[in-house]
């Protein structure tokens, strides 16, 4: 175990656990968006900020990819912090001025838009955190989605920005988006769900009747894990 302060609070943490997990675990709440539990941390928003001191020395780090040191103290308020925070809020919503989730978590924070980061509204809704790229690929292990481009121009989305061929129309990457940025659409009676530009037909619960998933993701998990496909025709609600 490793020994540490956050915010004076004296406290022990795995070795190899975070700043993040270790505050958590001990009620003290770090702010984040890009953090997922269940993924491989990005780093990417910075929302989650918190200064450290080692010796003399004091610096901003990013707690959901900073490791917990023995006899570490971390600051997770500090003014330095509020004001890291603030910036990271103010560029992300001159980024995503559309994204609902940005705007409160800036208003909870009391941080207000800027005139000098001008709003770009072609960016939609997404900080190019890389959640819904990494559930795909080394969750659902399909990779039907990447980046295109480079530096202001980069964007999320399949190949060529035509339908996939791999995507099997889970919904992972919107479920894990932070932002609502990915666009999921279900047909009124739910036999139809849209989502990158590809159509799925839903199967229906041969216990409930309602739609649940698509075929091709039932296919996709026989292939997988050779389970007769017609043992796959029930909902979680009945199983
Ligand atoms: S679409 Fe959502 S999950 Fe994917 S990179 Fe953008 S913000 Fe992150
Ligand atoms: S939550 Fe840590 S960088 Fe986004």
């Amino acid at each position: 175990m490793v020994k540490l302060t956050i915010d004076n609070k004296k406290i022990q943490a795995e070795e190899g656990s975070t700043i993040l997990q270790a505050g958590r675990n001990n009620g003290i709440e770090i702010p984040t968006l890009c953090h997922h539990d269940e993924l491989t941390a990005s780093g990417s928003c910075r929302l989650c900020s918190v200064e450290i001191k080692k010796g003399e020395r004091t610096r901003i780090v990013t707690s959901c990819i900073y490791q917990v040191e023995e006899g570490l103290a971390v600051n997770t308020d500090s003014e330095r912090v509020i004001h890291v925070r603030g910036l990271v809020l103010q560029l992300l919503m001159a980024r995503c001025p559309a994204s609902e989730v940005i705007r409160e978590l800036a208003d909870k924070m009391g941080v207000k838009p800027q005139a000098r980061f001008q709003p770009d509204e072609d960016k939609g809704k997404c900080v190019l955190c890389r959640q819904c790229v990494e559930v795909c690929e080394e969750v659902v292990g399909v990779s039907a989605i990447g980046f295109s481009y480079r530096g202001a121009d980069k964007s999320v989305g399949t190949p060529f920005a035509e339908p996939s061929s791999v995507c099997i129309g889970c919904g992972a990457c919107a479920y894990v988006c932070p932002t609502g940025h990915i666009e999921m659409e279900e047909s009124e009676s739910g036999d139809e769900r849209i989502i990158w530009g590809k159509t799925f037909e839903m199967a229906a619960c041969n216990e409930c009747a309602r739609y649940f998933a698509p075929q091709e993701q039932l296919e996709y998990i026989s292939m997988k894990t050779g389970v007769p496909l017609d043992k796959l025709y029930t909902c979680v609600d009945c199983r």
